[in-house]
């Protein structure tokens, strides 16, 4: 009868040992028992990257990369993003369970009742040179919040560690609207109550003398889409940096702005600002099939192409396609998307791409709609980190209520020189 067991045989002893599978899994200490002599330390295994390592259990999203499926606690992503707005899915993605009219009223106003920032922070804030880039001020300023308040340390207590979610959640937008002021040399807007989170988001960016600014209503849906879009995608690079600063039980200000430092780098979110560069680079149509000729020779890389999980349409950037013609109804076509459609056209018929499974991501379309929406391309993966804020600390609660979890410590190979003794100055090779 089939076992859900594996059977190893060890050729250096010719022992046999036999492990369990588990969720289509072998756990990776039941390796250790496995030694070439009694000295030996056992076996380990070795994947740089975590390809082929599942470093958690998870319940809140499941991605399927070769089918392009994505859900959001069983939801498919674009049922979400066609009947929610983004403050409901961060309920679900928190919670487990979409919120009841009562539970999203209360969860509403307690994201809207913590949207203001510390008048310190504000000065924290002006005191970037003028030029400084908007997501170092975004990752400085969220670890700098650790520091008014102190007793997020205490990890432990369910009520605090909610207090301190619902505070991040609603301080990120006023964050990142204030690093987006500093840079133009404007006056920071104050948030709104009045107005939806994504309203209020577009109030503290573009507000100029009105008395009551009045969002657009597309732009404000758009924006909330793109938000449920970009709010969780399971283990990537800078969740993983959240839960691994978490396992030290260190605060979650401190952990999200290691978090939102993974997210900046070009192969990740930063990537959504390097297509714009990418396209602007490329400056036309006509110069496409030459750029994609230098790609293909590794002279860099189509950014917004490829993803280590998904090797098929990844379903964001579907959704995404649609959000860029309703923002452009408003907004007006930009030009850069000609380049990009085409660009699209000729990599999904190219071999190159098409045999490393390389498909657009949730990057190549989202800057362009940015772009429209007069945010400058370095503002683009603050874009991204403000919706992923509810994801990060998701995942973190989950790490710290998971007893199989422990500090992240994973080994090495030890490549390096054997021991030797110390040589003096005098006698080192010149
Ligand atoms: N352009 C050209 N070639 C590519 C690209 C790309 N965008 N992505 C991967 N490849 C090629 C690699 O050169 C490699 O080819 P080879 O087998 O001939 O050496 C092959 O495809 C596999 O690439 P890897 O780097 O091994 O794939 P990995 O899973 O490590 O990388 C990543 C995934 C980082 C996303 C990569 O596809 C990439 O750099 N893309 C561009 C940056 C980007 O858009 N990042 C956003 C990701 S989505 C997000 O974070 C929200």
């Amino acid at each position: 009868m089939a076992k859900d067991t594996l059977s190893i045989t060890d050729n250096r002893t010719g022992k046999q040992y036999e492990v369990p599978i588990w969720e289509g899994t072998i756990k990776a200490m039941d390796l250790r028992q496995i030694k070439a002599d009694a000295e030996d330390f056992g076996l380990m295994t070795y994947d740089p990257a975590f390809m082929n390592t599942a470093s958690t259990k998870s319940e809140i999203t499941y991605l399927d990369g070769d089918k392009g499926i994505l859900r959001y606690r069983g939801y498919p992503i674009e049922q979400l993003a066609e009947n929610c707005s983004y403050l409901e899915v961060a309920y679900l993605i928190l919670h487990g369970e979409l919120p009841n009219p009562a539970q999203l009223e209360q969860w509403t106003h307690d994201i809207t009742h913590h949207t203001i920032i510390h008048e310190n922070i504000k000065h924290f804030m002006q005191n970037f040179r003028y030029d400084a880039h908007p997501m170092g001020m975004f990752i400085a300023t969220v670890a700098a919040l650790s520091t008014f308040y102190p007793e997020a340390n205490q990890i432990g207590d369910q009520d605090n560690r909610t207090i301190q979610i619902q505070r991040l959640i609603a301080k990120v937008p006023t964050i990142a609207a204030f690093s987006y002021r500093h840079s133009r040399g404007l006056p920071f807007v104050y948030p709104d109550n009045v107005l939806s989170y994504p309203g209020n988001f577009l109030n503290m960016m573009f507000r100029f003398t009105e008395m009551q600014y009045v969002p657009n209503p597309v732009l404000e849906r758009a924006l909330d889409v793109l938000f449920i879009l970009h709010a969780d995608h399971e283990q990537n690079c800078s969740t993983t940096a959240m839960r691994a600063i978490g396992s030290s039980k260190v605060d979650p200000y401190s952990a999200m702005a290691g978090a939102a430092a993974a997210l900046y780098g070009p192969l990740h979110g930063g990537a959504n600002e390097a297509v714009l560069r990418m396209l602007a680079a490329i400056g036309d149509v006509k110069n496409i099939p030459s750029f994609v000729e230098k790609v293909k020779k590794g002279e860099g890389r189509l950014m917004g192409f490829g993803h280590r999980v998904y090797k098929h349409y990844d379903p964001r950037a579907r959704i995404i396609k649609k959000v860029a013609e309703d923002v452009f109804a408003v907004t007006g076509r930009n030009p850069m998307l000609d380049i990009a459609i085409e660009l699209e056209r000729i990599a999904l018929e190219d071999e190159y791409f098409v045999s490393r499974k390389l498909y657009p991501n949730v990057d190549f379309y989202s800057g362009i709609i940015y772009q429209a929406m007069q945010l400058p391309t370095a503002f683009f993966p603050v874009m991204f980190a403000i919706p992923r804020t509810v994801g990060w600390l998701a995942q973190w609660q989950e790490m710290l209520r998971d007893d199989e979890q422990k500090i992240a410590r994973p080994r090495q190979v030890y490549l390096g020189e054997d021991k030797r003794d110390f040589v003096p100055m005098d006698k080192r090779k010149k």
